[in-house]
């Protein structure tokens, strides 16, 4: 087979261009060229291209220029305004979740607990909007990394929805651990909210998809949310909380907790949690109870393999999952994390759409439904859990 070229770029520098760098050396079906890495701070920059051999660029406008493909690793609040200027040169973009978001007023002032939060779904709204505008308008495709639609696991339950015709009547789920990494997570200002849109954002969007995959086998229309209950905490900046040193405690005007009960068109639901209050190592799973089937997918952590040592220093070298306090003990090792987590079977999908047209299962349709959801969802925690309408583009 000959294999079309792509040429890709990176925004961004941190963690997520480093996992996306890593999941494009498992792409087979494209010949991924890189043609380098642009973020804003040139030694952050030159640590990522350095030991990589990629070209670090001075300019974004430039890097756009000569790439097809754009992997978009920037904070939330950074995605509208890149990902429009590369639809704009007919580019393609990989945005990392979430897709969009409300940033606040621009104001020193501007307080993530007190904004009323109409206004944030009506300005996220808006965004999403444009983008999707953008989109249309361009010869380049937005491609959502959403891994979990991705996940080995849930692509098997995609599966088995689409061969047994299966309704889904009830699904729980959950994204939590101890608290992320990013200094710049835990200001509304920068991610666009706390838990419910950072970590949220991943059960919902398999939940999401879960409904739009039924939907289109059983009648070739996606069934979508059409109401959400949510209620959000912050857990450790309540003055009893008791902190013992292992649980992230810096978030300034956002939530460490969120509970999300979503109602879709037909009537069926799905109650999801996402939260910084857990400890042992990230925390992502799925359940799908349906008419025929009841599937759990165990993204992280599963059983692939146990490792018992009884002291850690045995494993000093040892990368075992992702998260733990330690490596004492029984450890649920990951074998292959970027496997189980989609990483590399996102790319793939992103660059045969890019190079041969396929469809993109995680598109800028999932994106918008997920991220109208989230913020339907603050509405609702503003008000106590009122069940809030969900408007859907
Ligand atoms: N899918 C996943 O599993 C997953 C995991 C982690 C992060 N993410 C997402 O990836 C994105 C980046 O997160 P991260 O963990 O890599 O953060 P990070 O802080 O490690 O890296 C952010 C990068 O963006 C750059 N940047 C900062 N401000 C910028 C600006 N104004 N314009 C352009 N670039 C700017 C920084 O220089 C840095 O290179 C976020 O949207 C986050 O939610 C996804």
């Amino acid at each position: 087979m000959n294999k079309k070229s792509i040429r890709a770029g990176f925004i961004g520098s941190g963690f997520a261009a480093k996992f996306h760098y890593d999941a494009l050396q498992r792409v087979f079906s494209t010949k991924v060229e890189l043609v380098g890495a642009w973020s804003p701070t040139r030694e952050k920059l030159e640590a990522f291209t350095s030991p990589r051999g990629l070209k670090a660029f001075d300019d974004m406008d430039e890097l756009i220029a000569q790439c097809d493909l754009l992997h978009i690793c920037t904070p939330p609040v950074t995605h509208e305004p890149i990902v429009v200027k590369a639809l704009q040169q007919n580019k393609h973009v990989v945005v990392e979740k979430p897709f969009t978001g409300y940033f606040g007023d621009g104001t020193p002032g501007f307080n993530g607990d007190t904004f009323p939060k109409e206004q944030g779904l009506a300005a996220a709204m808006e965004s999403i909007q444009r983008m999707l505008d953008a989109e249309k308008q361009s010869k380049g495709v937005i491609m959502y990394a959403e891994n979990w639609v991705y996940a080995p696991a849930v692509q098997k339950q995609r599966e088995l929805l689409e061969k047994t015709g299966a309704q889904i009547l009830w699904m729980h789920g959950e994204q939590s651990h101890s608290g992320s990494h990013s200094l710049t997570y835990g200001q509304w200002k920068f991610s666009g909210g706390g838990s419910m849109i950072g970590k949220g954002c991943h059960p919902l969007a398999a939940a999401i998809y879960f409904k739009h995959v039924e939907g289109k086998a059983r009648h070739g229309k996606a069934i979508r949310p059409v109401s959400i209950t949510a209620r959000t905490h912050a857990i450790t900046r309540m003055p009893t909380f008791k902190n013992e040193g292992y649980l992230r405690t810096t978030y300034q005007d956002t939530e460490d907790l969120a509970m999300m009960h979503l109602v879709f068109e037909d009537g069926t639901v799905a109650s999801l949690f996402a939260g910084e209050l857990v400890l042992g190592g990230v925390h992502n799973w799925i359940e799908v109870n349906t008419t025929n089937h009841r599937t759990i997918c165990h993204i992280n952590p599963n059983t692939a393999m146990q490792s018992y040592t009884p002291s850690q220093s045995h494993f000093d070298n040892v990368y075992v999952v992702e998260k733990t306090e330690t490596k004492q003990g029984w450890s649920y090792i990951s074998p292959d994390e970027g496997w189980f987590a989609g990483y590399q079977h996102e790319m793939e999908n992103f660059y045969r759409a890019a190079a041969y047209g396929e469809a993109v299962e995680s598109d800028s349709r999932l994106a918008a439904d997920v991220i109208a959801t989230i913020y339907a969802g603050y509405v609702s925690a503003e008000r106590k859990g009122a069940e809030t309408a969900i408007t859907v583009f």
